[in-house]
């Protein structure tokens, strides 16, 4: 029997549910029933109904599913596949600044520990995260963990003041305006997709920012026909099944995520087969964890 048979059975034997993320390779998006930027997932996540969600991801989501819909049994296909920023916060910090400013709201990306959301105040994603602070009566924000997500939300938030912290992802901080400026002068007609996990002064020469989700639609809805991808790899898939006419270049040669890379076709079907790679919380961290992406959920839909 294919891999993709032996997944395919499991999955109804277990009356599970396979979500992958944008990032992971082509065959196990193939494979998903949903695929997704983070704040899509976060929503199936907590509402779907099956006994068993797999995540085809990070840990961050793999947790974040949990955390929304505990009655769930949630597992991964690699348990070390971990995002490195979300865990570039520090605890003592976020008490310092609440100590600083009375009036402040922490604002924890959804790419965080379940740890650092139970000192948090409210998640966003890359596709939310205008939307939500703008509608924060708090005047002071501390944005953690990522930095240059914090920076694009700042900038078109002028009237409230941002407390940046120094998180990055490895991933989109190695894609250079260098590098964008080169594919530009050997694509001179492309447009440029930018995520705003990328540094400033590549967020600069976008023609378009957005999440995962919305650099896809973006570039779909679009009558031009090439494109600068600054993202992680894995978008390509998407892309290009939506538009298979159109040309898609990648700005740097670096845009894979090492942990995202980390989960194939057979861990999945493994991970369904063993049931034992499940995400567990303590249930206290779980509750609080939960308050801030259900004030996501409410505020970001
Ligand atoms: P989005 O899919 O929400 O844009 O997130 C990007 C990312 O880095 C996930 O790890
Ligand atoms: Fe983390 Fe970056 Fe990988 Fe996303 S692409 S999981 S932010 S390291």
């Amino acid at each position: 029997m294919s891999t993709i048979d032996k997944i395919k059975e499991l999955k109804q034997q277990r009356n599970a549910v396979i979500l992958a993320h944008y990032y992971v390779e082509d065959e196990v998006q193939a494979i998903a029933d949903y695929v997704g930027d983070s704040f899509y997932l976060s929503k199936i996540a907590a509402k779907e109904e099956a006994d068993v969600i797999l995540f085809c991801g990070v840990s961050f989501m793999g947790e974040s599913a949990k955390i929304l819909s505990p009655q769930k049994t949630v597992i991964m296909p690699d348990m070390q596949a971990d995002c490195p920023m979300a865990h570039m916060a520090d605890i003592e910090k976020i008490q310092e600044m609440r100590e600083k400013y009375e009036d402040l709201a922490v604002v924890c990306y959804i790419n965080s520990t379940a740890e650092l959301k139970t000192y948090s105040d409210v998640c966003v994603t890359s596709s939310n995260a205008l939307k939500i602070v703008k509608k924060l009566p708090n005047k002071h924000i501390y944005f953690i963990p990522d930095e240059n997500l914090g920076r694009y939300i700042a900038s078109k938030v002028p009237e409230k003041q941002f407390i940046f912290n120094e998180g990055f992802c490895h991933v989109h901080k190695g894609i250079a305006a260098e590098h964008v400026r080169k594919a530009k002068e050997a694509h001179p007609q492309a447009s440029v997709l930018v995520h705003p996990e990328c540094t400033p002064e590549v967020v600069e020469m976008a023609d378009y920012i957005g999440s995962t989700s919305g650099i896809i639609d973006f570039a779909t809805a679009s009558g031009e026909q090439e494109f600068i991808i600054c993202t992680e790899t894995g978008v390509l898939y998407e892309l290009r099944q939506k538009n298979p006419g159109k040309r898609f270049y990648l700005a740097g040669n670096q845009q894979l995520c090492p942990n995202m890379k980390r989960i194939t076709l057979d861990k999945v079907a493994a991970a369904l087969e063993q049931m034992t790679n499940t995400v567990e919380l303590e249930e206290e961290v779980r509750v609080r964890a939960n308050q801030p992406l259900e004030r996501m959920l409410e505020l970001g839909s």
